[in-house]
């Protein structure tokens, strides 16, 4: 299994990407989208000028990868979002399209991929990405061009704070952190408990930094914090030592790729307790990676598709009519973000940056899939979190936490 991955990942990679050329950001697109002109070098057809008529949002996210699922979801979700609005009239008569470029799940593919939607494509609002780490490269371009940007997904504080042109849909880390610490400690029961970050992932320090903080301050101990770094397989060195500090739990903040791997040579190594983490978690891939080691565990997360509100089980239903499964907050996220982005053109006075920068900003009440989504003025959105255990092929709602 542990050979199979990558392997799948691999073939994945390369029908994903399709004849492009690996060390630049692949485009895709979805009709109807006027980003390039089909038929342009026919001779005697002029190519149509770009955007005419219609109104270009960019995606920047992995579509290939070890992020590769949180791409996938979000381009879904976003591409659902257009084709809904389009369905019920578009933007002021206009239609809207979107273009996306796959990151690979990396910064400077990330950056790249921006400067591209900014420079040639002309995109008037900028979705993505996941990972935290991509989203900061991606706004350090959005915010010198003017050009606003929505992250779906990423917690990291950081990134919104790169300027006032960067807005996320989604809570923070202090809050994410804080809602695994609490019910570690308060609803686990657990005292003792040992931290294994990635450090290389902005998303997995800044996490690890509130939790051990948190859980600290409500009396819990940490035994040790362990360390490694995107793509590694091998965790036997640091679990290793985790198991000599006997503790409860182990918090994981990491992403499905590794996680599931984790969790395999923790249960190989007779680490029985059970993992923690965060929304990284969230993939279908965990279940596949992570088989009977990962199950029992517990992570925090946006949303859950068993929320009994119609306009949630209408979302899930439509998604997957659409793409065939059942929709993960990553697509949830993504779907969110667009609509955010769209009702902001219909109320923007023009589609210039900073007009529709302002109509963002005055995001109120919105009723998102993953929440109600109201900006602050740190253009963070304040919402709840809940908490889902890993079962046989499905993540179990267990609580809900408010801020
Ligand atoms: N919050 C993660 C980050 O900032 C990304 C993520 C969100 C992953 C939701 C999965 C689900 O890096």
């Amino acid at each position: 299994m542990r050979r199979l991955v990558p392997l799948l990942l691999a073939g994945f990679a390369l029908i994903a990407a399709g004849c492009e050329k690996k060390s630049q950001p692949s485009p895709t697109e979805t009709p109807p989208s006027t980003a390039q002109a089909p038929g342009g070098d026919v001779p005697g057809t002029p190519p149509p000028p770009a955007n005419s008529g219609t109104l270009l949002l960019g995606v920047a996210t992995a579509l290939t990868g070890g992020q590769a699922t949180f791409g996938i979801s979000t381009r879904n979700g976003v591409e659902l979002a257009i084709k809904e609005a389009n369905a019920a009239g578009g933007v002021k008569g206009q239609k809207v399209a979107m273009k996306v470029y796959d990151n690979q799940g990396k910064p400077e593919e990330s950056a790249q991929a921006v400067s591209r939607l900014i420079t040639q494509d002309k995109v008037l609002v900028i979705l993505g990405d996941v990972a935290s780490s991509n989203s900061l490269a991606m706004a350090e371009k959005a915010q010198p061009a003017g050009v606003p940007m929505i992250s779906p997904a990423s917690t990291n504080p950081a990134v919104t704070e790169k300027g006032d042109y960067i807005f996320r849909v989604c809570f923070i880390d202090p809050f994410q952190g804080f809602v695994m610490a609490k019910f570690a400690r308060e609803t686990l029961k657990t005292a003792n408990v040992a931290v294994l970050q990635d450090n290389k992932s902005a998303y997995s320090i800044g996490l690890t930094e509130v939790f051990v903080r948190k859980f600290t301050e409500m009396g819990g101990k940490i035994t040790t914090t362990e360390s490694f770094s995107q793509g590694d397989t091998d965790y036997r060195a640091q679990l290793t030592a985790i198991k000599k500090t006997q503790p409860d739990a182990i918090y994981v903040p990491g992403y499905y790729s590794e996680v599931g791997i984790i969790a395999r040579q923790a249960r190989e190594l007779g680490l029985k307790v059970p993992l923690l983490g965060g929304d990284g978690w969230d993939s279908e891939k965990l279940f596949e990676l992570g088989g009977s080691a990962i199950q029992g565990s517990y992570f925090s997360n946006h949303y859950s598709p068993d929320n009994k509100e119609p306009r949630v089980q209408k979302f899930v239903a439509d998604y997957k009519a659409a793409y065939g499964g059942v929709p993960d907050a990553l697509a949830a996220l993504g779907y969110d973000a667009a609509n955010v982005a769209i009702d902001a053109l219909k109320r923007a006075p023009d589609t210039s940056g900073p007009a529709v920068r302002d109509a963002i900003a005055q995001t109120k009440n919105f009723p998102g899939i993953a929440g109600t989504i109201t900006l602050d003025d740190k253009r963070n959105a304040v919402k709840s979190a809940v908490v889902l255990k890993v079962g046989d092929g499905k993540a179990e709602f267990v609580t809900t936490v408010n801020p």
